[in-house]
């Protein structure tokens, strides 16, 4: 095995690295070596502002005291116990302050390590659900294009992101797709969400209803705003027709809320800032703020209720993981959602949000930028892409940025901005000006 070595003495041959450029990366390496509150610190001891909260996970900030004696704590006392047909105090303390922070009725918590499996945890749970009441045939999957449910084979099917799909063959069968629900046109520099686009819903009772025949369909599953595809905000009444749509059909209706959970759009999870509930939502990332993997599905009391029947002693679900409420992880999340209840950081980003939106905005005009969007402290900035080249702008611009002093996540032709709920004015005005130099120099 060859090796590559860096300044810090690193060989970096051997790690494989996720949605990567690797030969890219490994001759010039981004490497991060500390954290602290809003900061990175990278390699060569530089300080970056951390404008995406890690992957969209580190939502109270870095390093931050109370999860990590929690962690600590809990692997004095307990490094692990089986949860099958086992438990331990953790993973049910974890599971109320989770139900507590949901919306009324989202009452059970099934654990899971990601939010590829919290995805997947929930397809399975949907399927389940309607054979448990006797509709079996229930099995058409309705994800939208555009979406993004992680990358195991169930969140790909429902999935709409063409490179994450279209290398890998088999597919789940009967899965159908809503069309995404951005439109340029329409839409550009909508702040919050746009007021046009709420009949994208429609096609659900138009065609894929028609299609299929609601009998046979299961569920429906959206991430309620699409983040991985660049911040794709649901126009003003889309949700609410999905919901109805389904509550019509007896679908099912999921939300992703791997990266809306957890305070980014100023409340607990996305379904309380639009007010449109589902019958099951995932999360992952924020659950723990990002130190200990953790991830899973918050159901429905009619949804849990309906496992619970038949013989006493039999299993009602066959599925799980090993790792299903990890003691350490369960502590961290518990320890997670005191730190956001204890400084009311959800709170906080609602009362940041309207600045965030206003500093974002203010970058319309520099070259090559098409849209600007955001809800809560989601900020997207779409730039026009080199002509044969996909990507390539939205790439340099993040190493440009990177090289002053911040991270951006870029995906496709896009820059996404995802703070910390820590943030503050002064750091959103660095990361303001940070892009806004950079928009000019890759130009
Ligand atoms: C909406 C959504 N679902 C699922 C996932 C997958 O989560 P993980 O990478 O933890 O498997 C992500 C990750 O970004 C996501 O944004």
């Amino acid at each position: 095995m060859g090796t590559i070595e860096t300044e810090l003495g690193i060989d970096l041959a051997a790690f494989w690295m996720p949605f990567s450029a690797n030969r890219q990366f490994k001759q010039a390496p981004r490497l991060l070596v500390g954290a602290k509150d809003m900061h990175f610190i990278a390699h060569d001891g530089r300080r970056v502002l951390d404008g995406t909260a890690g992957l969209w996970c580190v939502n109270a900030g870095h390093g931050r005291e109370k999860i990590i004696n929690a962690v600590k704590a809990q692997l004095d006392r307990l490094d692990f116990a089986p949860t099958f047909q086992m438990g331990h105090p953790m993973a049910f303390e974890a599971a109320r302050k989770i139900a507590a922070l949901a919306p009324p009725g989202l009452e059970h918590v099934f654990f899971a390590n990601s939010g590829s499996e919290a995805v997947d945890s929930a397809l399975k749970i949907a399927l389940a659900y309607h054979r448990a009441r006797g509709e079996g045939q229930r099995t058409v999957l309705i994800g939208r294009e555009r979406g993004y449910h992680g990358t195991g084979f169930g969140g790909i099917s429902v999935g709409g992101m063409t490179n994450n799909r279209k290398t890998f063959g088999n597919l789940l069968p009967r899965v159908d797709h809503l069309r995404h629900t951005w439109d340029l046109e329409h839409q550009a520099y909508s702040r919050g969400q746009p007021e046009w686009g709420a009949h994208f819903a429609d096609e659900l009772e138009s065609r894929l209803i028609p299609l299929h025949d609601a009998s046979n369909i299961a569920a429906v599953i959206v991430e309620p705003v699409a983040g991985s595809t660049g911040g794709l905000v649901p126009p003003k009444g889309y949700l609410e027709r999905l919901r109805a749509i389904c509550d019509t059909h007896g679908i099912l209706l999921i939300f992703d809320e791997v990266i809306t959970g957890f305070g980014r759009l100023g409340k607990a999870f996305a379904a309380d800032y639009f007010g449109v509930m589902p019958d099951l939502m995932t999360f992952a990332k924020g659950v723990t703020n990002g130190t200990v993997p953790m991830g899973g599905v918050i159901a429905h009391k009619r949804v849990y209720d309906a496992f619970m029947q038949g013989p006493e002693g039999a299993i009602e679900l066959f599925h799980g993981y090993t790792y299903s409420g990890h003691p350490v992880a369960a502590a961290a999340a518990s320890a997670t959602i005191d730190v956001y209840r204890e400084e009311g950081l959800f709170e906080r980003a609602a009362a940041i949000a309207p600045y965030f939106e206003q500093a974002l905005h203010a970058l319309k005009g520099l070259p090559n930028v098409i849209d600007i969007r955001n809800l809560g402290l989601i900020g997207v900035i779409e730039v026009e892409a080199r002509p044969g080249k996909v990507g390539a702008r939205a790439f340099d611009a993040f190493v440009d940025c990177y090289a002053n002093g911040l991270l951006v996540r870029p995906a496709g032709d896009t820059l996404a901005l995802s703070p910390p709920l820590i943030v503050e004015k002064q750091h959103i005005d660095q990361m303001m000006g940070t892009l806004g130099a950079a928009l000019k120099r890759v130009a």
